[in-house]
C-alpha cells in the first residue's frame, strides 16, 4: 500500500479556519485567527504541512534584513511525534536560505521542552534569555532565545 506523503505549500486565506482549529487544539498558548490573517497580510512566510490532503502543521516566519524569525510552529496534536515538526522546520530553513537569510532566530518558553528539544536537535543554540517575557497564568515565564546560522542551499 502507498504511504501518504508529507508535502508543503503556502498558507492561503481560505486555510485560516482550518489552521486556527489545528492551533486551538494543539498549542498550549494558541494564536488567534487574526494573528494568522495579519501574518498573511504582512507578507510573512506562512507555510503548511499537508499529509494526504489534510493540514497537519503550520509555521509563520518573518524575514528582515538577512535575518529570519520563526514566530510560530505547530503540529496537529494527533500527528505529533511522527517527524512532521522536524520536516516542517527543515522546510522553513530552506525557505529562509532561499530568501537570502544568514541567520534564523526564535523564542521558546522555558517550559516547552518538546519545542526546545526539536530546535536544539536541529542545530539551534541558546543565545540568551528574556526574563519574564511570556504571560503564564497569574505569573510570567522566561523566553529562551535560540539562533542558527543558515548555510545557503
Ligand atoms: C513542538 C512541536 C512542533 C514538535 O512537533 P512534532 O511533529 O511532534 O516533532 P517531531 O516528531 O518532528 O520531533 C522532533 C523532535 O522534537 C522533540 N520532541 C518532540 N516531541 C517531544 C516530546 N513529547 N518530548 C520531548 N521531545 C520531543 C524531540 O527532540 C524530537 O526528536 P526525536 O523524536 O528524534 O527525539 C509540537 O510538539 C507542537 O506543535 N507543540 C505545540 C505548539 C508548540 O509548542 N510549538 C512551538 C512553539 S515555539
Amino acid at each position: 500500500m502507498t504511504q501518504p506523503s508529507l508535502t508543503f505549500r503556502p498558507m492561503l486565506k481560505s486555510d485560516l479556519e482550518q489552521v486556527t482549529a489545528v492551533e486551538q487544539q494543539s498549542a498550549e498558548h494558541p494564536w488567534r485567527k487574526a494573528h494568522f490573517s495579519d501574518s498573511l497580510t504582512s507578507g510573512y512566510t506562512c507555510e503548511l504541512a499537508v499529509l494526504d490532503g489534510r493540514i497537519v502543521g503550520h509555521c509563520v516566519m518573518m524575514t528582515v534584513a538577512g535575518e529570519a524569525s520563526i514566530l510560530i510552529l505547530t503540529v496537529d496534536q494527533s500527528f505529533q511525534r511522527r517527524g512532521i515538526g522536524r520536516q516542517l522546520l527543515q522546510h522553513m530553513l530552506q525557505k529562509a536560505g532561499q530568501s537570502g537569510c544568514n541567520t534564523i532566530l526564535l523564542e521558546v518558553r522555558r517550559s516547552n521542552i518538546k519545542a526546545f528539544n526539536l530546535y536544539l536537535h536541529e542545530g539551534f543554540s541558546e543565545i540568551g534569555i528574556r526574563k519574564n517575557y511570556y504571560p503564564m497564568g497569574n505569573h510570567r515565564e522566561d523566553a529562551i532565545v535560540m539562533a542558527m546560522e543558515i548555510h545557503r542551499l
